[in-house]
């Protein structure tokens, strides 16, 4: 019998996050090849070309250009098993992305060495924050055009309060890219870039670079001397984050950043239940659904529960139990999903992601134990809707396909659907954190359903999430109405940003906050 506290500590669970197009797809590749995984490798870059030709894949997808599915790619390096979970947080920004987040114990910021810190990886960053996941970050692109490194690390501080810890640091005299240095150990690695379609693999090995410009000397002087290494406690602590420069798409850095990963983010450790009691990574099985994903692929017609495995072995076939519903789960068909490839498994251990096939009953935040060890864990966190829109059914004759449908997707998370105190059903509000899920949210109700949805803009465009005394204090408000979600969770609207502004500034006392639990 595997020793699952010795598995567990060779586990490195991590998610790559970024601003649309600043490589993050390109960093996955080369991590992939890097692991020997050159076959998924091809799977990533051929999901790209996908968008433009696949004939049976999902028709949303095609249409937008999109990709809704969640890949979990699991490879090793150096005898660490790593699972590295897609945040799909490109275009297709959703709820998804940040419930991915609650599966990971580290994650690696990936930042466009010109762009410096964009807002989609701000968002990102703030989850990482509240979840006080350690985060290490990738500066990419150093081959382009580039501000002075000292100002890169400056914009982590100014827009993040993250204070950067380079790890290796660029020379790059007059903006003319020679390759890094490593810090710790003072060995240089020399950039040569890539040939299109020449070997993309060991170009570190290319060797040291031949003298460092003075003006780089004079950097590393001054970053020794204000004491800029690698605090392990800051890391782990979410203070501060280890930087590497870099190039993914020359491959370059990309090692030192694979080996970082490995030495420094955390292996998966006991987990805070509700009750804020720890559950050790060897106490009976426990895992925590994230996501729930249906019916998208037309080749695997059934529903997907993501589970990340948090305490114990995780064997096919067992039987669990839902903490929400006391319901059994019998984990029959698990899988090892990589983007549209799944595989069956039989074993898993903390830090893992397995699907679980057709498991109807299960949502994320849903947690998973054994049955004679329960444990619940907290609600998974997401931020406050940003889209609001009325749904009606399309077709009148529909109304009872429509109400069930609505409320499979409410579950399933896809929307959050909220009723106001009044009106109810009449005339439900479908919310979501980006535009995406209510694409997903229609064509599944009219595919799935059966039950076409007409969408109708709203008067709101911001929300809060309040308490009951909130709700009493708010109600003699103007411009701002209070909805209620499925579990009662009451949610205030507001005309405009500003309204909700003014009212947070002039109200202290009451409670509005974007942090929505469960
Ligand atoms: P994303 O997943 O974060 O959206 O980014 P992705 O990897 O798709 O990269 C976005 C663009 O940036 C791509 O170019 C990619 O080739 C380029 N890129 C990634 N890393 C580097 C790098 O280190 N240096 C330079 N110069 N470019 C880099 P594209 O033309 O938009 O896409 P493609 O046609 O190459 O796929």
């Amino acid at each position: 019998m595997p020793d699952v506290t010795a598995e567990a500590a060779r586990r490195r669970t991590f998610a790559i996050i970024s601003h649309p197009d600043a490589g993050k797809t390109t960093l996955t590749e080369k991590f992939l090849l890097y692991s020997g995984a050159i076959q998924q490798a091809g799977a990533v870059q051929s999901r790209k070309a996908e968008r433009a030709t696949t004939s049976d894949w999902l028709e949303l997808e095609q249409k937008r250009g999109i990709s809704v599915t969640s890949a979990v790619a699991r490879f090793e390096h150096d005898g660490v098993v790593l699972n590295l979970l897609d945040t799909p947080g490109h275009r297709d920004f959703s709820e998804d992305t940040y419930r991915v987040l609650s599966g990971v114990d580290a994650a690696v910021m990936v930042i466009d060495a010109a762009r410096g810190v964009e807002p989609q990886t701000e968002k990102l960053y703030a989850v990482c924050k509240a979840r006080g996941t350690p985060i290490i970050t990738f500066v990419n692109k150093m081959d382009r055009p580039t501000p002075d490194p000292l100002e890169i690390l400056d914009d982590l501080e100014a827009k993040l309060q993250l204070m950067g810890l380079p790890v290796t640091w660029p020379i790059k005299p007059q903006g003319d890219f020679q390759g890094v240095v490593d810090r710790r150990t003072s060995r240089t690695y020399r950039f040569e870039a890539n040939t299109p379609g020449g070997a993309r693999i060991a170009q570190e090995d290319l060797g040291e670079v031949d003298g460092v410009a003075h003006e780089v000397q004079e950097e590393l002087e001054l970053l020794d001397a204000i004491g800029a290494d690698v605090d392990l406690e800051a890391f782990l602590g979410g203070i501060a984050t280890p930087v590497f420069f870099g190039s993914a798409l020359s491959n370059f850095g990309v090692r030192l950043l694979l080996d970082a990963v490995v030495e420094l983010a955390p292996p998966p450790s006991a987990r805070l239940d509700v009750e804020a009691a720890p559950r050790a990574v060897d106490a009976p099985f426990s895992g925590l659904v994230f996501k729930v994903q249906a019916n998208l692929d037309p080749r695997h017609r059934d529903r997907l529960a993501f589970v990340r495995v948090c305490s114990g072995r995780f064997e096919r076939g067992s039987t669990l139990v839902n903490a929400r519903t006391g319901k059994k789960v019998t984990a029959k068909y698990a899988h090892a999903v990589f983007g549209r490839d799944r595989e069956t498994v039989d074993e898993a251990f903390p830090g893992d992601v397995i699907g679980l096939v057709n498991a109807t009953d299960l949502r994320a935040g849903d947690t998973l134990h054994e049955e004679e060890s329960p444990v619940t864990f907290p609600p998974i966190p997401t931020f406050t809707p940003e889209h609001f829109a009325t749904a009606h059914p399309a077709d009148r004759s529909r109304v009872k396909q429509f109400r069930r449908g609505v409320q499979q997707l409410d579950e399933e998370g896809v929307i959050q659907v909220l009723r106001h105190e009044q009106l109810g059903d009449q005339a439900p509000i479908w919310a979501a954190v980006g535009q995406l899920q209510f694409d997903v949210a229609t064509w599944r109700m009219e595919h799935e359903f059966n039950a076409p949805v007409r969408l109708e803009g709203t008067r709101f465009d911001t929300a809060r999430a309040t308490d009951d005394a909130g709700v009493e204090a708010l109600a003699a408000m103007r411009d701002v109405d209070i909805y209620r979600r499925e579990n009662g969770a009451p949610m205030a609207l507001f005309r405009s940003r500003y309204v909700a502004e003014r009212i947070e500034r002039d109200h202290p006392e009451i409670t509005l906050t974007t942090l929505v639990l469960g």
